[in-house]
């Protein structure tokens, strides 16, 4: 059981502070908006390798832009050791995944809230993680959306039937109200912008998570020790 907080919730101006804040936690989630896949803009490539400079933690980036084909890689270039595109932005997600690993990064699929698993379903093996949102792209502090649930069993038991270790993410609105469904869904890593940067200790928040998500876990022995 694995918790990657969004910096996004938190302090723009502080992020070596903030990421030290959470040195507790399995990874840090960046999240990467262009202002044309999602109507959001944060950051980019020269601020994802001063993080990675600085990080206690590895940074997990999730990418919500156009044309990850051209730019992903350049992400793990910059350090980032999970690096994570959008599917429907993807013009080949095949050699995008092969790339990415190929440059010694582990690699992700990300799926807004409306958009299927099963087109996507053949890319497993070339994946190390799919991201599953749970609110729509764009802004942190969304209302986690409950009806994506079906969603993460069925990439968990497609996960279980390709064999390999292929992590299941939850994205939006994750909280200690709502990580228990996830766990017991089938997730195995959890993104927290508000529900860790906005509590008081954030490093408590992080262990409350986890210890929640393990406690609440649909994974049995191994799988829910090593992620
Ligand atoms: C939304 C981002 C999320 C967001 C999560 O587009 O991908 O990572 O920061 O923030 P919370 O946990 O506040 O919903
Ligand atoms: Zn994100």
């Amino acid at each position: 059981m694995q918790i990657s907080p969004s910096i996004l919730a938190s302090d723009f101006a502080n992020l070596e502070r903030e990421l030290k804040r959470v040195a507790n936690a399995d990874w840090a989630h960046v999240d990467v908006m262009d202002a044309h896949f999602v109507p959001n803009l944060t950051l980019g490539l020269p601020v994802v390798e001063a993080l990675a400079r600085v990080s206690p933690i590895p940074l997990d980036c999730h990418l919500m832009i156009d044309d990850p084909d051209r730019w992903a890689p350049m992400y793990a270039e910059a350090g980032a050791a999970s690096v994570t595109f959008h599917v429907e932005a993807a013009r080949d997600p095949k050699s995008l995944a092969r790339n990415l690993r190929a440059l010694g990064a582990r690699a992700g699929m990300a799926l807004k809230p409306g958009t299927a698993f099963a087109p996507y379903a053949d890319l497993l093996p070339e994946l190390d993680m799919v991201l599953l949102m749970t609110v729509e792209p764009g802004f942190g502090g969304q209302s986690f959306m409950a009806d994506q649930m079906p969603k993460v069993r069925e990439v968990r038991e497609a996960v279980a039937r390709c064999g390999g270790e292929i992590w299941v993410q939850v994205d939006g609105g994750v909280s200690t109200a709502t990580i228990q469904a996830c766990a017991e869904a089938g997730a195995n890593v959890f993104v927290a912008g508000s529900a860790v940067f906005g509590a008081q200790a954030a490093a408590a928040a992080v262990d409350q998570l986890r210890e929640l998500a393990t406690r609440h876990s649909s994974l049995k022995g191994t799988d829910r020790q090593h992620g």
